[in-house]
C-alpha cells in the first residue's frame, strides 16, 4: 500500500514516537459496549484510549460509536494518531448475501465482486475501514464448521474468489469512498485441521501446503489485499502465530505482500497453550514471526515494555533476543500499522471514513443483488422433470426450515437481522397462485443440549412441543392433499460456523424420518437443503423427484429458491465442494491422489469400499450441478498435440444448448499428470469459464494452455521448495463437472 508520501509520513511519526506509543499502536481491541451506551466513560477501553494504548478497534456497531471512539483516541494520543475500525463482514454487512461457500457455487466472479462491493459500501458508511474478509481457507472436510465461510475445496476457484472479493472490497484504492481494506484469512491451512475439529493442527506435505492452501493467499495479495490474519492452528508443528518461515518468509518474502498482519482473537497468548513457552516468550515469538497487531489478548501491551528494556533469553524455546533487537521488531510492526493507516488515508485525515462519507447504499438494490446471488448459488442436484413448477401447482411446503428467518442468514452474519429475511413460505406464497399449505413436520434437531448450543448467538431454534407422531401425521396429511411437496430441510445457522464441527455431517435424524414419511405418500417431493456445509445426502435422491442444495442463502435466500422452483431463474450453481454420500467419507475432493487400489483411472469410479453405504449412493462430484436445459459438449480439440516449453496451445470445445430453456454453463478444465516425479492429483481444476446459451445456441469455448499449468512443487522442506515441470504427457479434461469430462492428451517436449 506504501507510496512515497505515506512512507515519509510514517517515518516522521516514527521519529517522534516513544516506545510506549509504538507499543500502543500494536494493540487491537474489541469495541464491546463502545462508548455511546450509557455513561460508559470509564470503561477499560476508554482508559486504554486515554493512555494512547490502542491502535485499532473492531466490532463497533454504528457510525456514532466509531466517531465517539475516534474522538477519545485522538484526545489520548500526543501525536494525534487515529484508530482504524474493523469488523467481520464475511458475506455482507446489514444486507446478508449467501454464505461464502454458497457464493462460491455461483462460480460467477463478477457477482461475487458485486456482493463484496455492496458489503464494502455498507460497512464504510458505518465508519469501518477494514473487514476481516475474504476468508479463503480451502477445505475438504465437511465436519469442519467453517466450511460455511470458505470458498470450498479447490485452490484455483478459491484464488479467483480471493481476487474477486479483494477487488470488490477495496476497488482500486481501499481509501476511496465506499471502500474498505480486505484482510485475507486465516493464514494458513486453517481449513485442514485434524478430523475437521476447529482450531486443530494441520500436518501435511509441504507440497500440499504450497499447492492447495497457499495459492489463494498469493492470488489475494496479487489483487492488492492490504492485510492478512494469522490462523489459530499449527502447520507442521509450528503454530501459525509463531510461523516466521510462512509469514515473514513466504508471505512477505515470496508474494511481495507489504501490508499488515493481524493476529486472530487472543491467538498470541494461545501460543503458550500450544507449548511454545511462557507469556513473554510467546509474545516475542509472535512479533518476530511477523504478527504486527495483537487482537484482544493485550499481550504485546503487557509484555513488550519490559522486553524492550531487557531482551529475552529463553533457551528452552530456542529464543534469544537482545533489547535492541526487540525494539527493532517493535519498530517494524509499528511502521506497518502506520503504513496501513496511511494507505487508508487516515494519516492525512484522521476522520477519513467517519465524517462526510457517502451514505449507505440503497438496501432495495442490495436485496435485488442478494436474491440474484441466492438463485445463482443454489445447486440443482436432481430433477426428473418435476421442476420448474407451474404457479398453479397445489403445493405443500413442509419442513422445519419452511417458515424460518434467522437460520437463513447463515453463520458470521454479525450485522444481519432476521427480520430482513423473507421466509420460504412467504417467498413461495408470493409466486404461487393457490397459497401453499404448510406444516413443520418435525423439529430441526431433537436434543435439548444441541438446541441450546445452536442458540449460542441468539435464539434461532425452538422446540415444537407436539409429539413427533403428531407432527408427522399433520405433514403426511398435507402432502397427500397436495400435487407436489416442497420439503425445506437442513442445518441451523450455528450448526456450521466457528467452533461448530460435526461428527456426522448429515441431515439430523428427525428430518430423515420426516422425509421417509413423506416419501411413502407417493406425492412427488422437491427437497431443498439449507445448510452451511457439504452434508451427506446418500439415499435422498431415491426419495425425491428434485433435489436443490440451497445452502444458507442470506436475506433473500428463500426468494432465490422460489425463483428457481417456479422457473423465474435458471439453475446454474455448481458444487464448490464434493458432497459426500455418507458422512464417514469426508474428507473428499476431486483432486485426491491416485493409489494402486482401487484406482481405475477415472474419477467417476469413486472408491466404494464402504460396507455401510448403499451401492446407488455416490458422492456428488465437485463442479456438479444441473440446469433446466441440456448442454451438449462436443469433442475437445487441441491446436497441437505436442508443444515446446513457452508455447501456448489452445483447447476448444463446442457447446450446444439442446434444450428449450436458456443455460448459464460453467465450462471446467481439469488437468492430470500421469507420469510425474511424485504422485499428482488424479485431476485438478486449472481453468473455468461461464457462458450463456440461448435455447438452440451453439458456442465455441477456448482455453489457452501453457506449460505453467502443469507445474508442481517438490518440497522436502519449505525452504527447499522448487516448482518443476516434466516433459511428457498430460491429460486435459473438459466438461460440466469434475466427473463427466472428455479428455485429450498433450505432450510437452523436453
Ligand atoms: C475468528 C476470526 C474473526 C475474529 C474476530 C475469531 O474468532 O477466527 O475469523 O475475524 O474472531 O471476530
Amino acid at each position: 500500500m506504501g507510496n512515497r508520501s505515506s512512507e515519509d509520513a510514517v517515518a516522521r511519526l516514527m521519529a517522534e514516537m516513544t516506545l510506549a506509543e509504538k507499543i500502543g499502536q500494536l494493540n487491537l481491541l474489541a469495541a464491546g459496549e463502545g462508548l455511546t451506551t450509557g455513561a460508559a466513560t470509564d470503561t477499560p477501553l476508554a482508559k486504554r484510549l486515554d493512555a494512547g494504548e490502542v491502535g485499532a478497534i473492531f466490532g463497533t456497531k454504528s457510525l456514532a460509536s466509531a466517531q465517539a471512539l475516534q474522538e477519545r483516541a485522538l484526545a489520548g494520543s500526543r501525536l494525534k494518531i487515529p484508530l482504524f475500525f474493523a469488523e467481520d463482514v464475511i458475506h455482507g454487512h446489514r444486507t446478508v448475501f449467501p454464505l461464502p461457500l454458497a457464493l462460491a457455487a455461483s462460480w460467477d466472479m463478477a457477482l461475487i465482486e458485486a456482493t463484496a462491493g455492496f458489503a464494502a459500501a455498507e460497512a464504510a458508511a458505518e465508519g469501518l475501514h477494514q473487514v476481516y474478509a475474504p476468508m479463503i481457507d480451502v477445505t475438504r472436510d465437511a465436519r469442519w464448521g467453517r466450511m460455511a465461510e470458505s470458498p470450498g475445496e479447490d485452490p484455483h476457484l478459491a484464488g479467483a474468489i480471493a481476487a474477486a472479493m479483494t477487488r470488490g472490497l477495496q476497488g482500486t484504492d481501499p481509501a476511496a469512498p465506499g471502500r474498505v481494506a480486505a484482510c485475507l484469512k486465516h493464514f494458513v491451512a486453517y481449513g485442514a485441521p485434524l478430523s475437521g475439529r476447529d482450531y486443530d493442527n494441520a500436518s501435511l506435505a509441504w507440497e500440499d501446503l504450497l499447492e492447495i492452501y497457499l495459492p489463494p493467499f498469493a492470488d489475494g495479495v496479487a489483487a492488492g489485499a492490504a492485510s492478512v490474519m494469522a490462523a489459530f492452528n499449527a502447520v507442521n508443528k509450528l503454530p501459525m502465530h509463531a510461523h516466521g518461515p510462512l509469514i515473514e518468509g513466504w508471505l512477505r518474502g515470496r508474494t511481495g505482500f507489504d501490508g499488515l498482519v493481524v493476529s486472530d482473537y487472543t491467538g498470541i497468548r494461545e501460543l503458550s497453550a500450544h507449548g511454545l513457552g511462557a507469556p513473554a516468550t510467546v509474545v516475542l515469538r509472535a512479533l518476530a514471526a511477523g504478527i504486527d497487531m495483537d487482537m484482544v489478548g493485550e499481550d504485546y501491551l503487557t509484555h513488550l515494555p519490559a522486553l524492550a528494556e531487557t531482551g529475552l533469553k529463553a533457551p528452552e524455546a530456542g529464543l534469544t533476543l537482545s533489547a535492541e533487537r526487540v525494539r527493532a521488531l517493535i519498530d517494524r510492526a509499528c511502521a506497518r500499522v502506520l503504513g496501513f493507516k496511511a494507505g487508508l488515508g487516515l494519516l492525512d485525515d484522521p476522520w477519513r471514513g467517519l465524517t462526510g462519507s457517502p451514505a449507505a447504499p440503497d438496501r432495495a438494490e442490495g436485496r435485488k443483488l442478494a436474491r440474484k446471488a441466492a438463485a445463482r448459488s443454489a445447486v440443482l442436484l436432481k430433477n426428473d422433470g418435476l421442476l420448474p413448477l407451474s404457479p398453479d401447482t397445489r403445493l405443500a411446503l413442509i419442513g422445519p426450515l419452511a417458515d424460518d428467518r434467522a437460520n437463513m442468514l447463515g453463520t458470521w452474519s454479525v450485522s444481519g437481522r432476521a427480520e430482513d429475511v423473507t421466509p420460504l413460505l412467504e417467498a413461495v406464497g408470493a409466486l404461487a397462485a393457490p397459497p401453499p399449505s404448510h406444516a413443520a413436520g418435525c423439529n430441526l434437531v431433537e436434543d435439548d443440549w444441541l438446541i441450546e448450543r445452536l442458540n449460542v448467538h441468539g435464539t434461532t431454534v425452538t422446540r415444537d412441543p407436539r409429539s413427533e407422531a403428531n407432527m408427522l401425521a399433520e405433514a403426511v396429511a398435507a402432502a397427500k392433499a397436495a400435487d407436489v411437496v416442497l420439503v425445506a430441510l437442513g442445518e441451523a445457522k450455528e450448526h456450521a460456523g466457528e467452533s461448530s464441527s460435526r461428527l456426522c455431517p448429515d441431515l439430523p435424524a428427525p428430518q430423515r424420518r420426516l422425509l421417509d414419511a413423506l416419501a411413502t405418500t407417493g406425492t412427488p417431493l422437491v427437497v431443498a437443503v439449507f445448510a452451511g456445509r457439504a452434508l451427506a445426502l446418500g439415499g435422498i435422491e431415491q426419495q425425491c423427484g428434485a433435489l436443490l442444495y440451497a445452502w444458507h442463502g442470506g436475506i433473500a435466500g428463500p426468494e432465490g429458491v422460489a425463483d428457481l422452483v417456479f422457473g423465474r431463474a435458471e439453475p446454474s450453481g455448481r458444487l464448490p465442494v464434493t458432497l459426500p454420500a455418507a458422512p464417514g467419507q469426508t474428507p473428499l475432493s476431486h483432486a485426491e491422489d491416485p493409489t494402486g487400489r482401487p484406482w481405475t483411472g477415472r474419477f467417476a469410479k469413486f472408491r466404494t469400499g464402504w460396507l455401510d453405504l448403499a451401492d446407488d449412493s455416490q458422492p456428488y462430484p465437485f463442479g456438479f450441478g444441473l440446469s433446466y436445459t441440456e448442454v451438449d459438449y462436443g469433442p475437445p480439440r487441441l491446436s497441437a498435440t505436442e508443444a515446446r516449453p513457452g508455447e501456448r496451445i489452445s483447447l476448444s470445445v463446442t457447446l450446444t444448448n439442446t434444450g428449450a430453456r436458456p443455460a448459464i454453463e460453467t465450462v471446467q478444465l481439469y488437468l492430470s499428470d500421469p507420469e510425474a516425479r511424485i504422485t499428482r492429483p488424479a485431476r485438478r481444476l486449472v481453468a473455468f469459464c461461464q457462458v450463456e446459451l440461448a435455447p438452440g445456441e451453439e458456442r465455441e469455448v477456448t482455453f489457452e494452455i501453457g506449460a505453467e499449468m502443469a507445474q508442481y512443487p517438490l518440497a522436502p522442506s519449505l525452504e527447499a521448495a522448487e516448482w518443476v515441470r516434466d516433459p511428457g504427457r498430460i491429460l486435459l479434461h473438459v466438461g460440466p463437472n469434475s466427473r463427466d469430462t472428455l479428455s485429450e492428451t498433450l505432450t510437452w517436449l523436453a
